[in-house]
Formats: C-alpha cells, sequence, structure tokens
C-alpha cells in the first residue's frame, strides 16, 4: 500500500466514522485499564503495514472512545470538530511546519496573525491587538498572567469562585496568591467587592464554566485601571458566540482588557486545540517572554516572531484548520450554527421550566442550561449516572450554592432539534 492508497482509507474511515457516530454509545463503556489490557506491552520489532493501525483503531481503541463528535454529547462544553477543520489538520501534518521564528514559517506566522485578525473583526474586539495561537485557554491565561507579573511586578491574582481551575493551576505553578472575590446571585463577579491595591491581575470570565455567567467587564476595567492591575478576560467558551451582534452584550468592557482568551475548539467548529490569545499590550508581553539565543538570531530585520509572545518555541501550524472554517463557514455560516445552538438550549430550558418536579437553576445566558429534578443531592447524580451509562446522551453536572445541579451543554453542529428531544425523553422518563 503506498501513502495514497493508505490516505484513502484513512479519510474513507473519517467519513464513514462521521456518518455513523451518532449510533455509537456516546460515553464510553468501559472500565478503567480495560484499553490498556488489550494493548501490546511492547512495541513490534518490525514496522508494520497501516492498514493493521486502522484495524486495531476499531477493534481495540474504538470501544474505549467516548465520542465527543456524538450529536449528543452533552457534558462541559459541547464542541465540533468540523470538515473543513479535520481536513486542514491533515495538511498541517503533512506540511509539519515548525514555527520557531519567522523564517522558519513565514507562511504559518503570517496566516496567524491574520486569521487573529479576523476573528478579532468578527467577535467585536479592537483592531491592532497582538493575537496569537496556544494549546489550550490553560496556556493562554498562563502566559497572560506572565505578562502581568513581569509588567505589575506583583503577586496576587483575583477572579470569582466561578472562574475556571485552570486559573487557580495557573497561579499556582506560578507561585501567586489567589484571592477569590464573591459573586452576586447570578453567579457574576461583584466589581463592587474587589480591592486591588496589591493585585498583579484580574481574570473576568465571559461564560462561566458552571453556569456561562458574565461577568461585569466594563466596572471591572475600571476598578482594574485605578488600581494598575492588569485585566484578562476568559472567553475560553463564550467568546465565539460574540460573531452574532445580539449576544455582544456580553462583550461590554472587553475592549479595556489587556489580554483575551478564546478557545476556537470550544464553540467555533475548530478540531482541539487552537486556543486565541489577544493582547492590547504587546510590548509587554514580548517584554516578559522575548529570548533569543545565538543560535536563532536572523538577519530577517522586519520579521515577526510569535514565539516571542507566548511559553513555547516550536509552534504547529494550528492557524490553517482555523483558517479553512472561517473561510469554509464564514460569518453568517459561524451565526447561523451559534444561534441553532442557543435555540436549542432555549428550547430544553423551557421544557424544563414547563414540567413539574422538575427546575431552572441559573440564568443562561448561552446554551448551557443548569437544572435538577425536586429532591435529594444523591437523587440528581444517581439520574446523571443512568442517564450517562443508557448511552444515549452524555450529560455532566456542577455545584451551585452548594447543591447538586445537571447541566446540559449544546455546542455541537451536529445536534438537531430531535437529538435535544431524544435527551429530555431520557432524562424525564426515568428521572
Ligand atoms: C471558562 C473556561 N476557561 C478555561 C477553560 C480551560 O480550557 P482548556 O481545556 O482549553 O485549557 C475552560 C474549559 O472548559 C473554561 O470553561
Amino acid at each position: 500500500m503506498t501513502f495514497r492508497d493508505d490516505g484513502h482509507a484513512a479519510v474513507d474511515w473519517a467519513a464513514d466514522y462521521l456518518e455513523r457516530v451518532g449510533e455509537l454509545p456516546v460515553l464510553a463503556q468501559v472500565r478503567p485499564g480495560d484499553i490498556r489490557a488489550r494493548l501490546p506491552q511492547s512495541p513490534p520489532e518490525q514496522g508494520e503495514p497501516f492498514e493493521a493501525v486502522l484495524r486495531d483503531l476499531d477493534e481495540i481503541l474504538m470501544p474505549g472512545m467516548t465520542h465527543w463528535q456524538h450529536p449528543r454529547f452533552f457534558a462541559y462544553f459541547a464542541v465540533t470538530g468540523s470538515e473543513p477543520g479535520i481536513l486542514a489538520e491533515l495538511l498541517a501534518a503533512t506540511l509539519n511546519s515548525v514555527a520557531i521564528l519567522w523564517r522558519t514559517a513565514p507562511a504559518s506566522t503570517e496566516l496567524e496573525v491574520t486569521v487573529l485578525d479576523w476573528v478579532a473583526q468578527l467577535i467585536g474586539i479592537p483592531r491592532g491587538w497582538h493575537g496569537h495561537i496556544e494549546d489550550t485557554a490553560s496556556t493562554s491565561t498562563l502566559a497572560a498572567l506572565i505578562a502581568a507579573r513581569h509588567t505589575t511586578g506583583r503577586n496576587v491574582v483575583v477572579c470569582s469562585e466561578h472562574a475556571h481551575s485552570s486559573v487557580e493551576k495557573d497561579a499556582r505553578m506560578l507561585g501567586l496568591e489567589v484571592r477569590k472575590a464573591p459573586v452576586d446571585d447570578a453567579f457574576r463577579m461583584r466589581a463592587d467587592a474587589l480591592e486591588l491595591d496589591d493585585v498583579a491581575a484580574v481574570v473576568a470570565t465571559v461564560g462561566t464554566t458552571s453556569t456561562t455567567s458574565v461577568d461585569p467587564v466594563a466596572p471591572i476595567a475600571e476598578r482594574c485601571a485605578s488600581a494598575g492591575a492588569w485585566l484578562h478576560v476568559d472567553a475560553a467558551y463564550a467568546g465565539s458566540a460574540m460573531v452574532c451582534p445580539e449576544l455582544r452584550w456580553a462583550f461590554q468592557g472587553v475592549e479595556r482588557a489587556d489580554s483575551l482568551v478564546v478557545n476556537a475548539h470550544k464553540w467555533m467548529f475548530t478540531p482541539m486545540d487552537c486556543s486565541l490569545l489577544w493582547t492590547s499590550r504587546p510590548d509587554d508581553f514580548r517584554a516578559a517572554f522575548a529570548l533569543v539565543p545565538e543560535y536563532l538570531r536572523t538577519t530577517d530585520e522586519a520579521a515577526f516572531n510569535i514565539s516571542e509572545y507566548g511559553p513555547a518555541l516550536g509552534r504547529r501550524f494550528r492557524s490553517l484548520k482555523l483558517w479553512a472554517v472561517l473561510r469554509c463557514y464564514g460569518r453568517e455560516g459561524l451565526q447561523s450554527r451559534i444561534r441553532e445552538a442557543v435555540r436549542l438550549a432555549e428550547l430544553f430550558e423551557g421544557w424544563v421550566r414547563d414540567e413539574p418536579g422538575w427546575e431552572v437553576c441559573a440564568p443562561r445566558p448561552f446554551s448551557v442550561v443548569c437544572f435538577r429534578r425536586e429532591g435529594s443531592d444523591e437523587e440528581n447524580e444517581a439520574i446523571l449516572e443512568r442517564v450517562n451509562s443508557s448511552g444515549e446522551i452524555f450529560i455532566s453536572h456542577t455545584k451551585l450554592n452548594g447543591g447538586y445541579v445537571l447541566r446540559l451543554a449544546i455546542g455541537s453542529e451536529r445536534t438537531t432539534e430531535d437529538d435535544v428531544c431524544r435527551a429530555w425523553a431520557v432524562l424525564r422518563d426515568g428521572g
């Protein structure tokens, strides 16, 4: 078999998978260790044909897959690896570009800053910010906190108790102290309760992980400006929704942020991983990260090395898949998919609200519904375990005000109204 034949087989495999993924159990039906026990303990002595890899993908690995591409994946934040994105990943691996410097990857470097500029226009953030791609929001926020500490010389980070755990983990890795600001009854950071005198950075979240609540960025920005604190906005999930003007209210004040993260791999139909990080203070970022040893010095005077704006030196060609998605979907394609997810979430929320014995537990700004059945935490946990083990749907949970709450997140472009109906039937009928 040649590369071409194996390639055709791999693309056929991918096309077949996407066609039938909705018929598979969404949550893997295996126990810890099951897959490992079926894999050889040592590598082969002689090389095998690629078709052996495809065969074992089917026979050994597929039973251990939780299917994030499944239309009834409703846990955490549902995502989409779209078809243009999948194909562009193949091309990026083919080119295997390593963007350590502009000269090692001029196309990748210049496409990356261009697509970040395109997305900035799509989601309504100011022109002229420096944008580049990190692997995950955890790394993007780490980079922002490094820049904030370097710039302010301070060692305290403030976020709300609803901020993502990555903020606390990043702060721990950097030896920074974390202070949690209180939230109001809609789970939004209280700007009036901030004390920022010795604070390096405030992380405000637009679309928190539990409820997708929106911290009030404008008054937080005001407080940061007067205290000399860096403002980082974590819009990992909800940032993509800003492509819809009717949802833009959530970005009020973001133009005053020092840095911003939006995960294209969450709700911009781009395969994992693609975290977009912008800063309005590129010189401060560069001061924190630029370190050019002799062997990386070049005479390309006007060149722009993205590796001087973040932790990684070698950078892969992630912009190619985002470019493919933006080209193939366009602004309208992105908007219609986001709007459909929000419409489906609103529909589901209405069904829960209208059903005696069930309640909605938090406001729903976007496409995530927090809800529970009247009864104990244990009963709601049992519902989650039961529906997930059915293989029909996969949902996750959180705790709000100390109580156990179910979460249904809509974000896959493959999810239809029928899928959401099925989810509600599975929940309600056995609930
Ligand atoms: C608001 C928010 N920030 C950050 C993250 C971390 O994202 P990543 O997995 O890209 O590090 C998440 C993950 O769900 C999130 O919801």
